[in-house]
């Protein structure tokens, strides 16, 4: 597929003030760029040398097509430098963490502080018989017992698998039983908009027939206190009692997995993308130092949870091995009020911030007035992650939060990819619409199907050419799976957008080539949608497409086929969305039910989604010659 969209490339741009180059770590983006392309090795090379490491590497990248290795038997632990190193270097009082509850409630702990416990919480893990290995489920609310929870297993050498705490039970329970987990860390409940919403009665169900799970630890933080079932279950804060106060951080080889993380497919169940511990940092540390130019003095606010990777990368890992101030909280844009979330970067002058472009659009909607109660003036740099930050949005962002100084980072990347992968460096003209060019370390190309490069102005592929340190390993029991992503387009990474560059290099993200949907910024395959519905009784057939919305960028519309003896009612849809709740969670929930007589397949009985949308939408369906009927 290659064809020409009719995409503006001469919109306006932006240049900010140059002077916000001038004492940034990356300097100027060409000559950065310039320098990695001379010696990409050593490019990596001099990154790894501002960690500390056990032992050092053999090969800093050994390539064997589709497989990477990064820095080679080198011995390390991620934890040692996102902790032990800061303590050691004289931050042992400064603020690692600032929390923030839904209700308002506050919670810091210095770096010191989440030390020791990281390190007691590793041995009560140990003390539960987790080895390095093991793989450990956190299923949690946006507390910093989450971030514990995480650090823990990777100073163990437990491979965590965070699932986000809006997923419902049965995504939760196909995460475990692919994992084999061992242990599902918990709470109670998680909190939203004052609500409280059960996590333990969902855990519970999705435990059954999942015979991997020994222990489930469980952050009791509601009173009355909940009673635990004391066969399996153990409290999150007992289990650090009667532990040693200090726990070495295991020797792990740079390659041994850190984490799995699930994120949708186009077919099938969630992939578990696997990261290694040493590529990872090193790739998550280079991007926050570099891309959003992290200072000692600053403090981030990264507004994704630790469920996804953006939390992963830009709330955990790479901002700690950074020895940086995080602000983190559990609250949502709107409650008690719009104006929550700014007089949070008011109250905590926070200097770095970075959100999602339909939470840009949501503040959009309430309007100008509630940023402007609050003083904004500690704002250095924004930035934007999960779907297109539209030139609409940009503007806005750029002016009314900005207030006409801040650089913004639209920042494209993936589950996959770890880490950022283009965007556009801060001191270089913004170009609204476009995520940008590639970081330093990274080639990435707009190609067609057989991999040659197509010119500036058509869309094709996006494809990154060379392996990055931070790309993900494997797909957990699934290795064809990550062999797909080498194979699909010539012999480069698919990364499964469309794309379109410009003459001067810039590129823009068109959306997905495959039948993944991004609402709110989170990634959903229709297949899993699809079978959530069809597990309901009354549905014998499911398709699910991904509609745009002003909000949310994709809203998900349902065409359902119903088995005999049911009626299509309104009271069936809601039934219907409340089964998608209760199986997926609530991001997956369609906003749209239509009960059709029968869907549009090709002749080897695939349901051609691409068609159902071109109806929707109004657009020409394009090739429909493999349509069955
Ligand atoms: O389609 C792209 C979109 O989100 C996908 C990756 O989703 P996920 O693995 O959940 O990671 C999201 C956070 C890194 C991509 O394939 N996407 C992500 N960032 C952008 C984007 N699309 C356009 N512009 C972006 N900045």
């Amino acid at each position: 597929m290659s064809e020409n969209f009719d995409v503006k490339l001469d919109g306006k741009s932006y240049l900010p003030d140059p002077s916000v180059k001038e004492n940034s770590w990356i300097g100027d983006y060409e000559t950065a760029y310039n320098e990695f392309l001379k010696d990409p090795e050593k490019h990596w090379e001099n990154v790894a040398e501002e960690l500390e490491w056990f032992e050092k590497w053999d090969k800093v990248r050994e390539w064997d097509h589709p497989y990477a290795k990064w820095f080679t038997n080198a011995k390390m632990n991620i934890t040692h430098n996102c902790l032990d190193r800061h303590v050691m270097n004289g931050k042992r009082n400064k603020v690692a963490i600032i929390w923030v509850g839904d209700d308002g409630k506050e919670e810091i702990l210095t770096y010191r502080q989440l030390y020791r416990e990281v390190m007691r919480f590793a041995n009560g893990l140990k003390s539960l018989g987790v080895e390095k290995g093991d793989r450990v489920c956190i299923y949690m609310p946006f507390v910093p017992e989450q971030i514990i929870a995480m650090l823990a297993c990777a100073r163990i050498g437990a491979v965590h698998s965070v699932v986000f705490g809006g997923f419902g039970a049965n995504a939760l329970h196909s995460r475990i039983k692919d994992a084999q987990a061992k242990i599902v860390i918990t709470a109670d409940a998680s909190l939203r908009r004052g609500k409280r919403i059960d996590l333990k009665t969902l855990v519970d169900e999705a435990v059954v027939n999942a015979s991997s799970v020994e222990k489930i630890v469980v952050l009791r933080r509601m009173t009355p206190q909940m009673e635990l079932f004391s066969e399996i279950e153990v409290d999150f804060y007992e289990i650090m009692e009667d532990v040693e106060k200090e726990c070495e951080p295991e020797v792990m080889d740079s390659e041994d997995p850190l984490f799995i993380l699930y994120t949708s497919g186009t077919t099938g169940p969630a992939k578990g993308i696997v990261h290694a511990c040493g590529g990872y940092m090193v790739g998550t540390y280079y991007t926050t130092k570099n891309m959003f130019d992290l200072q000692e003095s600053d403090v981030m606010w990264c507004t994704a949870d630790p469920g996804w990777i953006t939390g992963h990368s830009y709330i955990v890992y790479g901002p700690l091995a950074m020895g940086a101030t995080i602000l983190i909280s559990e609250t949502t844009p709107d409650y008690p009020d719009p104006g929550v979330w700014w007089s949070m970067i008011e109250e905590f002058d926070v200097t770095i911030f970075y959100t999602a472009p339909t939470a840009i659009r949501m503040f959009m909607r309430m309007g100008e007035e509630w940023p402007e109660k609050y003083n904004l003036s500690s704002l250095r740099i924004l930035g934007s992650v999960g779907e297109p930050l539209n030139p609409e949005a940009f503007e806005w962002y750029y002016r009314v939060i900005g207030k006409e100084k801040c650089p913004i980072l639209d920042t494209w990347w993936q589950t996959e990819t770890g880490m950022h992968m283009l965007t556009t460096a801060i001191g270089e003209p913004m170009k609204p619409g476009f995520a940008g060019r590639p970081v330093p370390g990274i080639v990435a190309d707009v190609v067609d199907e057989n991999g040659e490069p197509v010119p500036a102005g058509t869309g094709g592929f996006l494809v990154i050419k060379e392996p990055w340190p931070s790309m993900m390993r494997t797909v957990y029991n699934n290795d064809e799976r990550y062999r797909q992503y080498w194979s699909t387009v010539g012999n480069y990474y698919a990364a499964g957008d469309l794309a379109v560059k410009d003459e001067d290099g810039y590129i823009m993200i068109l959306g997905r080539s495959d039948d993944v949907l991004i609402v709110a910024g989170h990634n959903i395959g229709s297949a899993e949608v699809e079978s959530a519905l069809v597990s309901h009784e009354a549905v014998a057939e499911a398709a699910v497409i991904g509609k745009p919305d002003p909000l949310k960028g994709d809203s998900i519309k349902a065409f359902i086929i119903l088995r005999m003896g049911y009626t299509a009612s309104d009271k069936l849809k809601l039934e219907l969305v409340y089964h998608v709740r209760m199986n997926l969670g609530p991001i997956a929930i369609p906003s749209e039910i239509e009960f059709v007589e029968s869907l549009p397949k090709t002749r080897s009985g695939k349901i051609m989604r691409r068609l159902l949308k071109a109806q929707e939408l109004g657009q020409d369906p394009g090739d429909i010659s493999t349509l069955e009927d």
